[in-house]
């Protein structure tokens, strides 16, 4: 009995302890993971939270995030428009207006702002370089020339452009860059920042590179020995643009410029491209070195008017220079384009060349948007788009009043619309790219003119036609599916203003519509609601003629942009 009594009064000691230990020590908190890119099956996936992360994004015009105020009128819009990332400027000038005093105040409301709207953020460093040109630079370095050389044209004129040869604003670039990262790192413990891009829009302005005297030099002596090796060691999986102008100037491994890559423009571009790709590798470097985010820098792409690089920015991340600045910028994870040109999916093919993961910093917003979004997304594997100027060219809702021109016959914005449906099913959609089992397609009715694709997805070719309209009505001009396939005979679709059909790729049978569902995904989950059948599939009553094409005459519509998901699923005979 006594020892009972010993036993019991020893275990409740233990208990009371035990249980006070629990109340009065914290759980040590987990941090969250750091946002990483890593490659799943064929594609790069940018990994957020431990997860792969869609980004579903904007940029903002490029002085909005200098105020938090201005901002305050700003955030419901973008959270209204759907985003899940906004991507905003960090500007040198502001965060260290007298050298080496800093002052990272705004990018703090930034990052709290975000955090409190359930967004993430990417920040644009904007130091040397904005749009090729040198503006954002604080007033200390603007004013002083001689510590801060900028660039000279072959005529003799200096732009106001900082010279990549000037060995003092690359290090204090560097220092202000890195103190960004440190302070970030430091304060942004939930990891609202995912991604950085370093710059903006690089290359010389105005002539094909810069003529200051020590970059004259550096062009007539020899190329680099770390970039000589990297072409040779990669020799076989050089982009044609760089491989036919070292074929052609005779394949040497050592020589000036010239000597080894021919005289000409494209030399002068890649000799900029060097230039650039390595001062913006120090810095990428360096803010590594204090908190590895992702990074990208972004190319102001050839317009069809440019006749030699100068007319677009010189030397820039432009697809053409790609090799150069792998070799050049190992500390730079993506090269990507900004593009407002019409021919979005040729543009971004190119850019997607070798392996460098698809990411659009800047594009169009509306339609167009929804469209590049989607193709992006859905057929390159893309780690997410991002309009520019996402302030103004994004939803209000209809309560508060605006919707753009090009939206006002739309019932809501189409990109709003398209990003809560990607959004939905985002982990689908991450899972299908890793695995190469979706496809997407992009379809205009002119400029280019793609009226209709065909999608080969497991044992189904797709066909995605911009909708057949009838009576007088105006034909769509803009038209998108995704297509994700779910299983052997079952696909999940999300289309604007295309009809959607199927046909074995054996060519032996017809596919036909076993059943067809509207839904969405909702966390992942299909919830299905009406069952389509009757006129909703019809899409035509020729049958024989439907036949000798393998179809059976009924298909996928999908009208307006505000159509639900479709789930179907097919059967041969
Ligand atoms: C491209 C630039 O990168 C942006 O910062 C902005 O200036 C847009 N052009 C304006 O269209």
């Amino acid at each position: 009995m006594k020892n009972f009594k010993i036993v019991w009064l020893y275990a409740t000691i233990c208990c009371v302890l035990l249980c006070g230990c629990a109340r009065t020590s914290p759980q040590p908190e987990k941090a969250a993971e750091l946002p990483r890119l890593e490659k799943r099956g064929d594609v790069t996936q940018l990994i957020v939270d431990g997860k792969p992360f869609l980004v579903l994004a904007g940029e903002l015009h490029n002085s909005s995030s200098s105020s938090t105020a201005y901002m305050q009128t700003i955030w419901q819009t973008l959270k209204t428009t759907g985003l899940n990332t906004v991507l905003a400027v960090v500007a040198w000038e502001q965060v260290e207006p007298e050298e080496g005093v800093f002052d990272f105040s705004v990018l703090d409301d930034l990052i709290r702002d975000a955090r409190t709207n359930g967004m993430k953020l990417a920040v644009l460093w904007f130091g040397s370089w904005k749009n090729g040109i040198s503006s954002y630079q604080p007033a200390w370095v603007k004013k002083d020339v001689t510590r801060f050389p900028l660039i000279k044209t072959k005529s003799g004129a200096s732009l106001n452009i900082l010279s990549t040869m000037g060995e003092q604003t690359q290090q204090a670039d560097v220092k202000a860059y890195a103190a960004m990262m440190r302070h970030i790192r430091e304060t942004d413990t939930d990891r609202t920042v995912i991604m950085v891009q370093i710059e903006n829009e690089v290359g010389v302005q105005g002539d094909t590179r810069d003529y200051h005297p020590d970059a004259a030099a550096k062009f007539k002596s020899a190329v680099p020995e770390a970039l000589m090796n990297y072409l040779v060691a990669n020799k076989e999986g050089l982009l044609p643009e760089q491989r036919t102008a070292w074929d052609k100037a005779g394949g040497k491994t050592s020589g000036t410029w010239e000597e080894v890559f021919g005289v000409g423009d494209y030399t002068d571009e890649l000799f900029m491209a060097w230039s650039y790709a390595t001062y913006m590798n120090a810095i990428a470097e360096a803010g590594k070195t204090e908190y590895p985010l992702p990074v990208f820098v972004n190319a102001w792409i050839v317009q069809p008017q440019d006749k030699h690089p100068g007319d677009y920015p010189s030397g820039g991340p432009q697809a053409q220079n790609h090799d150069i600045w792998r070799a050049g910028a190992p500390s730079i994870d993506m090269l990507c384009p900004d593009i407002y040109l019409p021919d979005f999916p040729s543009i971004l093919k190119l850019y997607s060349r070798s392996g460098n993961p698809v990411f659009i910093p800047e594009s169009s917003a509306g339609i167009y948007g929804a469209a590049n979004a989607v193709y992006a997304i859905g057929e390159m594997g893309a780690i997410g788009y991002s309009p520019f100027g996402i302030e103004s060219r994004g939803y209000v809702s209809s309560t508060t009043g605006i919707v753009s021109a090009n939206d006002a016959i739309r019932d809501v914005n189409p990109l709003t619309f398209a990003y809560g449906q990607l959004s939905l099913m985002s982990q689908k959609i991450l899972e299908h790219q890793a695995k190469g089992s979706i496809r997407a397609a992009w379809l205009r009715d002119a400029n280019p003119a793609i009226p209709e694709t065909t999608l080969t997805l497991g044992k189904y070719k797709i066909k995605v036609e911009l909708r057949k309209t009838r009576n007088s009505i105006a034909v769509p001009s803009v038209g998108y599916a995704l297509v994700m396939m779910e299983a052997d005979d079952e696909y999940v679709v999300m289309g604007n203003d295309v009809d959607v059909t199927f046909e074995p790729v054996d060519g032996a049978h017809v596919a036909g519509l076993a059943k067809v569902q509207e839904g969405d995904f909702v966390n992942d989950e299909w919830v299905a609601e009406r069952w389509l059948n009757g006129d909703e599939i019809q899409l035509r009553y020729d049958l024989l003629e439907a036949q000798k094409i393998n179809q059976s005459g009924q298909g996928l519509r999908f009208r307006g942009n505000n159509s639900k998901l479709q789930k179907v699923w097919l059967y041969e005979y």
